[in-house]
């Protein structure tokens, strides 16, 4: 029998259940796809029944490819910020609402502003309460569905339901934590003192454990649902963006690691929980007890692509595969002939904070096809990505070399056109394009000792891509960038008045 670690990630467009070895080798990896509803414009949700039954089959796909690996550990990864509402019982109170949930800016503004300011929340948390956050939704519940919020006695992120259904426990860890925006991610505690002010009873907080640590093991039920042995350790893992960097080998300082997953994002690891200043990026605690993650996270990467697809399905039988888009946009020149596209379509977290936000293609002239049209989705993205690095730069978080990641990781026209962008090498790590399902397994090991530290964890990394600058083309895609720049700024008045005129109903 070969020992295994076993990584479970609740995404948002599915979840992904993935088996590697002691030497970081992925022994399977299975994903059961799931939707997400929007009820109304800016509004996100989903049923967590969804994601256990995703667990399920993701579960049964791993252990079909893997019958004679027995599981030494499993860890948890997923969607951060999710808002999942349980009353004593343990029964889930309403769908829950999720990271890209636009609904709570009201109600972000009034915490900011009971919490003394941005500064004041500073002290407090080191972040902003951002629109997404789970400190919102929980103050949105009780504006907006007293009788529910009554009822609530536990409030869960996405990968803690699921620990609660395969062990019984009600727990959390560190990194989820610290994307609540209710946390003292300096002390790695729970933020008493914004509790109070804001009036959110600390019960319905759960237990809050550093990531490795072992916090419950498979039930029997949850052994009978998921088909795992029962008294399997569980760690607690961690917040999807925050795991997924371990798994692409950036736990200390030195790498940047960008993710193209429905999210974007830039993150790097940090000795010290670094200021965060104005609150732009998202200091949280990384998965190691002694290291911080810094990180901005844009609403829409992989996200643009797949509205591409889906809105070329509307013209034709079937949505064409992100590889074929890269294809077509393969053939338009750098810079996409002088079309840039903005990717805020479901608003924005970074560097701009603004639910209101829009996308849009800007310069559009009866030169443009379809490869250039492809192409500046690409590189839209990409922009936004390098808009959050630069904010980094600014902030002194950064590093010298880009480890890819997330599912646009696969293709190598998105990656060289960061590396052209960024204007240093580009690589990728195996395991890394499996997201935060590898990083929760590595995790576990951990926290039965297969690894002494996460930093030796992280060593299993081995590069297997890697792309170089082609300076030729950095400079015309930088161009672009200063144009791409001024874009939010001078259209932000016009997405306000879409909004407020009520005509993106
Ligand atoms: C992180 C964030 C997203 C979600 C979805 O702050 O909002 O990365 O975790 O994956």
């Amino acid at each position: 029998m070969i020992e295994g670690l076993l990584g479970i990630d609740i995404g948002t467009s599915g979840c992904k259940a993935l088996l590697i070895d002691a030497s970081g080798a992925v022994l399977a990896s299975q994903t059961a796809t799931y939707s997400l509803s929007q009820p109304k414009p800016g509004w996100t949700e989903q049923d967590p029944q969804l994601w256990i039954d995703g667990a399920r089959a993701a579960v049964a796909g791993v252990r079909a490819l893997g019958p004679d690996v027995h599981i030494a550990a499993i860890g948890l990864s997923g969607q951060m910020h999710g808002l999942t509402a349980l009353d004593a019982g343990h029964r889930v109170l309403r769908p829950a609402i999720l990271w890209n949930d636009q609904r709570n800016g009201a109600e972000c503004a009034d915490i900011t502003q009971r919490a003394a300011g941005v500064d004041g929340l500073l002290k407090e948390t080191n972040n902003r309460m951002l629109v997404g956050f789970t400190g919102g939704k929980i103050v949105w519940m009780r504006n907006h569905e007293a009788g529910l919020f009554g009822r609530m006695r536990h409030m869960l992120n996405p990968k803690d339901y699921l620990r609660l259904v395969l062990t019984g426990e009600v727990a959390t860890e560190v990194s989820d934590a610290s994307g609540t925006g209710l946390f003292d991610v300096r002390r790695r505690t729970w933020a008493t003192g914004l509790l109070d002010l804001l009036d959110i009873d600390p019960d319905i907080l759960p237990a809050c454990h550093e990531s490795h640590v072992v916090s419950g093991r498979v039930s029997q039920s949850g052994s009978e649902l998921f088909g795992l042995e029962a008294g399997i350790p569980v760690v607690g893992g961690g917040g999807d963006s925050v795991i997924q960097t371990i798994g692409s080998g950036v736990i200390a300082p030195g790498d940047v690691q960008t993710t193209i997953g429905t999210a974007g994002i830039v993150a790097a690891a940090l000795d010290e929980p670094a200021a965060n200043p104005e609150g732009r990026l998202q200091v949280f605690c990384n998965v190691a007890p002694d290291k911080w993650h810094c990180m901005g996270v844009s609403l829409n990467a992989g996200g643009a692509m797949e509205w591409l697809r889906a809105l070329l399905a509307g013209f034709s039988d079937a949505a064409p595969s992100a590889e074929r888009i890269a294809e077509i946009a393969a053939g338009a020149p750098v810079g996409s002939r002088g079309l840039l596209f903005l990717p805020y379509l479901n608003g924005e977290r970074c560097p701009h904070p603004d639910p209101s936000a829009r996308g849009g293609f800007v310069g559009l002239s009866a030169r443009h096809g379809a490869a250039e049209m492809a192409r500046s989705v690409m590189e839209g993205v990409t922009h936004s990505l390098y808009d959050i690095f630069s904010l980094m730069s600014q902030a002194n978080v950064g590093g010298s070399v880009v480890k890819a990641s997330g599912g646009g990781a696969r293709s190598a026209l998105w990656r060289q056109m960061q590396a052209d962008l960024f204007g240093c090498e580009v690589v990728t790590t195996e395991g890394a394009a499996e997201g935060g399902a590898f990083g929760a397994a590595l995790v576990a090991g951990v926290g039965i000792n297969v690894w002494p530290s996460a930093v030796e964890a992280a060593k299993v990394c081995r590069t297997v891509t890697r792309e170089v600058p082609d300076p030729v083309a950095g400079k015309a895609l930088r161009e672009a960038f200063e144009v791409y720049r001024g874009l939010y700024g001078a259209l932000s008045p016009s997405f306000a008045a879409l909004g407020a005129a009520g005509l993106d109903r």
